[in-house]
């Protein structure tokens, strides 16, 4: 039996998981409310709440998993990117419990964790992991690429944002709305009642699979600061059609490329991961795209969209089947390459 504790601390989310041979036991996330007021996330805050927060949440994820934890195998844990305080905390963590308890430590590189959400069981019976090679389309609040994943750890990136990320782009447009932060769930939200076709927003021409959101988001800018000269109430009065229009070219953007690459490299397994995988109108374009081109399509349950340790578990316990485990000297990294 094969018991790993996964520590996720990148960013401004303390999450531990517990997963025995690929099936998850427990997944606790302590998100931080302190950043909100801040209209963003201020890296020494973080890595203070990590602090307070990362000895109740493992205790929380061992408990709820029903284990001891000399019941582990491995502790894995995030090494980047992120935010280097926040991953000194779970780095620093892991080491010291993985000596106390002897036992190897794993790292894992957050974002192939984000693609391999999608092999974690939480059931025995649970069968429906995509099979290799497929391709990812991994979107957050900092990335948009697609990935050609032919093995757990074989992850080629062969598109990405030259500028920026699709959930910047979601947040930025939704700041000059006066949404709030992360704005992407309120555009998700008002976009529900508002006419997508509305109000016709730039696309970007670029070559090959890599994508570019910076015209889209000029091209918001400028229409807001048009018509708000002749009527100074017309966000308040039209947030609904903005936000529809706004997610629709987002979401056409998107799917254009992945398209192009799914039918260019004949690959019909499809997934999508990345904290705006949550977006419903992203959600609903892969089911069409599912229908009309015969795709088969691996979209996370919400739980794994945005940061988790399931998916920092379940990464670690790949590695652990190959026996790829870390020294105790490792560092972590906030930039990195795939
Ligand atoms: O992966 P993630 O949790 O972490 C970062 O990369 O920081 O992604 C966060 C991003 C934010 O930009 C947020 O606005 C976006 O995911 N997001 C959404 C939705 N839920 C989260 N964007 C659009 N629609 C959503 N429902």
């Amino acid at each position: 039996m094969v018991t790993i504790l996964g520590i996720e601390s990148s960013c401004d989310d303390t999450a531990a998981a517990v997963i025995q041979d690929g099936v998850l036991l427990s997944n606790i996330i302590s998100s931080q409310k302190v950043h909100e007021s801040y209209g963003g996330v201020v890296p020494e805050l973080a890595s203070r709440a990590h602090q307070q927060n990362i000895i109740p949440v493992v205790n929380e994820a061992l408990k709820k998993a029903g284990i001891n934890k000399e019941e582990l195998t491995a502790i894995a844990f995030t090494r980047g990117p992120g935010l280097m305080g926040s991953l000194l905390v779970g780095t620093s963590f892991a080491k010291g419990l993985s000596s106390a308890l002897d036992i190897p430590m794993i790292d894992v590189n957050h974002l192939h964790a984000h693609v391999l959400a999608h092999f974690i069981k939480e059931n025995k019976e649970d069968d429906n992991q995509p099979k290799y090679p497929f391709l990812c389309l991994l979107v957050s609040g900092g990335n948009s690429q697609i990935i050609l994943v032919k093995s757990y750890k074989d992850m080629q990136i062969i598109g990405q944002t030259i500028d920026d990320a699709a959930g910047e782009a979601f947040d930025k447009c939704a700041k000059v709305m006066g949404l709030g932060y992360p704005g992407g769930p309120v555009v998700d939200r008002l976009a529900k009642i508002g006419n997508p076709d509305k109000f016709k927003l730039n696309k970007p021409h670029i070559q090959g699979y890599d994508y570019s959101f910076s015209g889209l988001k000029t091209s918001f800018l400028y229409l807001l600061r048009d018509e708000l000269k002749s009527n100074p109430n017309f966000i308040e009065e039209n947030k609904e059609d903005l936000c529809a229009s706004l997610q629709k070219t987002i979401i056409e953007i998107l799917m254009d490329k992945l398209l192009k690459a799914a039918k260019d490299l004949k690959i019909n397994e499809v997934a999508v991961a990345g904290g705006v995988s949550a977006n419903s109108g992203l959600r609903a374009a892969f089911e069409d795209h599912a229908k009309r081109f015969g795709w088969k399509i691996h979209i996370p349950p919400f739980g794994y969209t945005t940061d988790n340790a399931a998916m920092i578990a379940m990464t670690g316990y790949f590695k652990y089947e190959d026996k790829e485990f870390c020294p105790m000297d490792a560092a972590p990294f906030s930039r990195v390459v795939m």
